[in-house]
């Protein structure tokens, strides 16, 4: 049998395959206290296939909300609505991690508690809109955090991960990707500080090792992951010399041995079926001692040939699983697989959602 359906040992948790649902927000949190509502809980049911489900980024404060109706995991009713998520996924054999989110300058001050500007590393105002409850809004631009806010910023981090583990979830992930507010403390395009955070990779890393070192005080370090994306760039939000300030962040984290280290990459399909040339997978495969998660246009071809290849442990699909509920069973069978519906990513409800249809038996 092929790697990507064989069992793997992540640190103690036995994963059925090596097939992991990536990250997703959906935007179906509609309700005021920004829960997850009980279709999630059958969304990522319908999913628990897959050797880890990966939650949709979830915030950790208030001041981390960018994004309406993406749900939170800071008061009791967010964690009381994410057990019937993990309760859920538990039932049906699944094992599910949260994914803890700082969107930073993604946000308005119509989304930030008494209107206040979004934090970021530095006073920079990033390209494009956001949707606010009264419309589409241009960035503004962000206030730098003080000390004291990344100090408080980390501690959040630490207690959304303690709320996870109340709320059931196997482990946690950090988000470190994306532009979000980890991302951007680590390129010196959107790190302008002067400060013990900015300068050289050692100080824009600061922030980022200060949460993983609180995140491990709730979760041990097998149980925490990390997703970084070296070779994303927001629109002038880059980095000088990003090979080596991602280099050196994943040496370090050869010292912590964390549950793993997730390599999101923008990679079509096409890109991937001639995948060696074009991914970092075997530079950082190389540079990093512990398990690691490939994400980026993967398709059942691309994730063999990695696995077999080494390159990678797991691998994980994001379209695919929204509108392939039972991924792992169409790979295995080599099944059809159904279209997703890019209109109902976000918003939808029900539809495209926990409708989509399963192999027939
Ligand atoms: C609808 C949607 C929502 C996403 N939300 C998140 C998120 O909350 N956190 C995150 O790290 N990545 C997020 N991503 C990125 C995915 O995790 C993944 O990296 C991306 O879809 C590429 O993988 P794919 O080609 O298999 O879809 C999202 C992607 C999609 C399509």
């Amino acid at each position: 049998m092929e790697k990507l359906f064989q069992p793997f040992d992540l640190s103690g948790i036995t994963l059925n395959n090596r097939i992991v649902m990536a990250p997703m927000t959906r935007r179906r949190a509609e309700n005021d206290q920004l829960a997850v509502e009980d279709i999630t809980a059958t969304y990522y049911e319908q999913r628990s296939s897959a050797g880890l489900l990966i939650s949709e980024g979830s915030q950790i404060s208030t001041r981390a909300y960018g994004y309406t109706n993406t749900p939170g995991c800071y008061t009791r009713e967010q964690i009381e609505a994410w057990k019937i998520v993990t309760d859920a996924v538990h039932k049906a054999g699944g094992r599910i991690f949260l994914q803890l989110w700082h969107v930073g300058p993604y946000s308005h001050p119509l989304l930030q508690p008494n209107g206040d500007l979004p934090l970021a590393a530095s006073a920079m105002q990033p390209e494009g809109q956001v949707l606010t409850p009264e419309g589409h809004k241009d960035y503004v631009t962000p206030k730098p955090m003080t000390e004291k806010e990344i100090h408080q910023t980390v501690e959040d981090f630490g207690r959304a991960a303690a709320n996870a583990k109340t709320a059931g979830f196997d482990g946690v992930e950090i988000h470190g990707a994306h532009g979000y507010v980890v991302d951007q403390f680590l390129r010196d395009g959107t790190n302008k500080r002067t400060d013990d955070y900015g300068g050289s990779v050692e100080n824009r890393s600061r922030f980022l090792f200060m949460i993983v070192d609180k995140v491990i005080e709730s979760w041990s370090a097998d149980r925490t992951g990390l997703r970084l994306s070296p070779s994303f760039e927001r629109p002038g939000a880059g980095d000088s010399d990003q090979a080596n300030t991602f280099r050196y962040v994943v040496e370090k984290l050869n010292d912590y041995q964390l549950a793993y280290l997730h390599i999101s990459e923008m990679i079509s399909p096409d890109m991937r079926s001639n995948y060696s040339d074009k991914t970092a997978l075997p530079l950082y495969r190389s540079i990093y001692n512990g398990t690691m998660i490939s994400c980026g246009g993967h398709t059942k071809e691309s994730a063999i040939l990695a696995l077999n290849e080494g390159q990678t442990d797991l691998v994980a699909f994001g379209k695919l699983f929204v509108s392939n509920p039972d991924l792992a069973e169409r790979f295995l069978k080599d099944g059809p697989l159904n279209e997703t519906d890019k209109s109902t990513l976000y918003h939808g409800g029900t539809k495209g959602y926990i409708d989509y249809p399963f192999l027939a038996s």
